[in-house]
């Protein structure tokens, strides 16, 4: 397994990949690996010669009263487990290799990027979307590896892919949970174990809704109140959002019809956590 910090080391060595005629797959992450990530390291394995895992913890898409500081780290072990996953190579930049002084270009993408988590965090997508471009640019990847767990990141790298015509194939991924239906993030480590216990409302708000959906329920309305009820019952939750959109153009929908997105965010103790559902087009999770 190797890993890389240089832009020059790595296109060399995917330069002599592509000379022998292999497929590039990219997992970009910002490290503290898990299941949810190891998933799309096991399908981007499955579906290419090649897979390069990105770990870095992005400055640019923090806030200034957000959790970078504490954003959890350990590279020996994400090394270990990428490996164990069927990555080839990790690409582990410094802040100054990704963003030389006198960097004065970013990728913004409109509208998309405004609602949902870019209404309370200013800037994030813009910081995500620079990256993820800047990554692309190093690695050029036939195939990129992206969760549903971020169904907005998602939905807002794919049209950046559409809109500036990058020729890279972006393959959602479905979110993985643990047994008790949290969703996986690194930022679970720091939850303590009652904020933990807290936590799994937001899971449970969303299967509520399915059920409801399930059965038949189509008013946006009644669905989004039983999703805050059952929130609500944990005092030890403040939400930041509940929002169910159109799941392609995240615009506000009356009715359920069609692909639909459920997705919240909420703080629980210090951690903000985001979880959501897609109910409706190819699949529902
Ligand atoms: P990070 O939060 O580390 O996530 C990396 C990738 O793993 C993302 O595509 C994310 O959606 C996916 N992922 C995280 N938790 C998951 C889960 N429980 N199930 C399935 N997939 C999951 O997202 C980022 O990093 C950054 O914004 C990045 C794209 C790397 C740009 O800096």
């Amino acid at each position: 397994m190797q890993i890389v910090s240089t832009v020059e080391a790595l296109r060399k060595i995917i330069k002599s990949k592509k000379s022998e005629g292999k497929s590039i797959g990219f997992v970009p992450t910002m490290g503290f690996l898990h299941e949810g990530h190891l998933s799309l390291i096991k399908r981007a394995k499955a579906e290419n010669d090649f897979v390069v895992v990105s770990v870095f913890v992005n400055p640019t898409q923090f806030g200034p009263n957000e959790d970078l500081s504490v954003y959890p780290r350990d590279l020996e072990r994400d090394t270990e487990l990428s490996e164990k996953s069927g990555a080839d190579l990790i690409f582990h930049p410094t802040v100054e290799v990704m963003y030389p002084e006198g960097s004065k270009t970013t990728v913004n993408v409109t509208d998309i990027t405004e609602k949902l988590c870019g209404a309370s965090r200013p800037g994030h997508f813009q910081g995500v979307t620079t990256v993820v471009t800047k990554l692309f640019n190093i690695v050029s990847p036939h195939r990129a590896y992206f969760g549903e767990k971020d169904a907005q990141q998602l939905a807002v790298i794919q049209k950046m892919v559409e809109d500036l015509n990058m020729d890279i194939e972006v393959v959602p991924c479905p979110i993985v949970r643990e047994k008790d239906g949290l969703a996986m993030s690194s930022r679970n480590v720091n939850l303590t174990e009652e904020d933990r216990k807290a936590a799994l409302v937001l899971s449970k708000s969303l299967m509520a809704a399915k059920e409801m959906i399930e059965q038949g329920e189509k008013k946006v309305d009644v669905i989004y109140e039983t999703v805050k009820s059952v929130i609500e019952s944990e005092n030890k939750v403040e939400i930041d959002y509940i929002e169910i959109v159109d799941g392609v153009t995240l615009e506000a929908i009356d009715e359920i019809e069609g692909k639909v997105l459920i997705a919240l965010a909420a703080k629980v103790g210090k951690v903000r956590l985001i979880d959501n559902i897609i109910i409706g087009g190819q699949k529902c999770c």
